[in-house]
């Protein structure tokens, strides 16, 4: 079957209310504590996209069985102590840092060698950012030049730890969590803000958690070896997915979204406030607070008078996943738009900074770029009639996505390889823009 879309045209007026799937974090985070429960958990909404299914296979691997029942997914729970840890047990994490990570955590007590594999993607990213940690516990891992495979062989004497967590990644402060929960004693972290999404399931979940929130940073406290019981969680919609669509609506004329019970906590909505400090006027509408979260309904507007922002690096974590679709904003924006510190956007599923200067500059877009900052001169009259083929972006979904946009935004003849890549985060990405107007082939 052939792997690629072409889009010939620029998407036309709508008025449209939409849903997006279930957030990827949350997704990954209830399978996995889920799996750590002493019971039956159900699950509504959970993405069904190749990260997480991944997830699922894996826990299953590890002697976690679960089910799918109508809407639901039924994971039965058995404990802190529950995973079988059988030698030469493979973990295939497909693309997903996420579910590696916070699967190394969790091995902290496994009784035999665990080895975590990954695709191409992901073998070539980093992991010294949580073996580091979690070495610290007692844990045993080996790996080459701390890359995949990593292979991780749990302790019976593990040891609480303190740990400051500098780069903002909330990858790295809840596998360093989710060892802590096997762990005896108080475990402290320090945690350059980030996405809290395991602390507020935790807290849910009466776990003995505190989090002292500082104007950076968060001071997590945690004591380990508690058992929890099996939970029932409805996970929102995700804002990273919402984003697409977002700007497809505020660049393209007349028209206007609403986009139905995303999830809205103030660690993810870096994307939101950048884009309304760009004159977007984005609108949250029917709040709801969910086990922690915040959740509303998100709506947008076609806007012709966008501006360019100098963006505060404070707003980086909390947009992380968002850049590329806000700098196609920032190149049809009135004057110049700076980001900095964006070093972390290299270090993604593919090298998202190093790719998005160059297709901003193969679309005809004034880019400079100074170590991990970058300047984009926008142009509200960028009109695109060229031909435009987007390959080799090493299958990062969130590329092929952002290239769909730009395609059905500014016009063009597109075609767009690696379409599998949408898999593992939004399999629904090309029926909902179809929905919305968009003539794919
Ligand atoms: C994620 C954290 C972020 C983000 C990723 C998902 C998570 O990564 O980019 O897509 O679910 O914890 P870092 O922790 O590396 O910042």
């Amino acid at each position: 079957m052939k792997n690629y879309i072409q889009i010939r045209n620029k998407i036309t007026k709508f008025r449209k209310k939409i849903q997006v799937s279930g957030d990827k974090s949350i997704s990954i985070r209830c399978v996995l504590l889920a799996s750590q429960a002493i019971g039956t958990s159900k699950i509504y909404n959970l993405l069904e996209s190749e990260d997480v299914l991944n997830s699922l296979k894996s826990i299953k691997k590890l002697g976690i069985n679960y089910t799918k029942v109508n809407d639901y997914y039924q994971i039965n729970g058995l404990g802190l102590a529950g995973y079988k840890t059988y030698k030469r047990i493979k973990i295939y994490a497909g693309n997903s840092g996420t579910f590696a990570r916070l699967i190394l955590g969790l091995l902290a007590n496994s009784k035999n060698e665990i080895t975590v594999v990954g695709d191409k993607s992901l073998s070539v990213r980093d992991f010294s950012r949580v073996t580091e940690p979690l070495q610290k516990f007692g844990i045993i891992i080996n790996s080459n030049k701390s890359k995949l495979p990593v292979k991780i062989k749990g302790s019976n004497y593990l040891r609480p730890i303190n740990y400051f967590e500098k780069l903002g990644s909330a990858q790295c402060k809840s596998a360093v969590i989710f060892a802590a929960l096997k762990t005896p004693g108080k475990t402290k972290i320090k945690a350059k803000k980030s996405r809290n999404h395991t602390e507020l399931l935790l807290k849910s979940l009466k776990f003995p958690i505190t989090v002292v929130s500082k104007k950076n940073y968060d001071i997590i406290e945690l004591e380990g070896q508690h058992n929890f019981n099996g939970f029932n969680y409805r996970v929102p919609g995700d804002i990273s997915s919402s984003s697409f669509f977002i700007v497809l609506t505020l660049l393209s004329k007349n028209s206007q979204l609403i986009i139905k019970n995303v999830n809205v906590n103030k660690s993810r909505i870096g994307v939101i406030k950048i884009l309304n400090r760009m004159n977007a006027k984005i609108l949250l509408k029917n709040k709801k607070k969910y086990k922690g979260e915040e959740t509303s309904d998100i709506i947008v507007s076609s806007k012709s008078n966008l501006k360019g922002i100098s963006c505060p690096k404070n707003l980086n974590s909390a947009a992380i996943d968002e850049f590329l679709i806000i700098f196609l904003v920032a190149a049809k924006a009135k004057g110049i738009s700076t980001f900095k510190n964006l070093g972390e956007l290299n270090k993604k599923e593919s090298p998202r900074l190093n790719i998005a200067v160059n297709f901003l500059k193969s679309i005809g877009v004034r880019v400079k770029r100074k170590n991990n900052d970058i300047k984009i001169h926008g142009n509200p009259k960028l009109e695109l009639n060229g031909y435009y083929h987007i390959k080799n972006f090493k299958k990062d979904h969130r590329v092929f996505m952002m290239s769909c946009i730009a395609a059905l935004s500014l016009g063009g003849k597109w075609k767009i390889y690696d379409k599998d890549s949408i898999n593992s985060s939004f399999p629904n990405f090309i029926k909902t823009i179809k929905k919305l107007g968009a003539k794919v082939n």
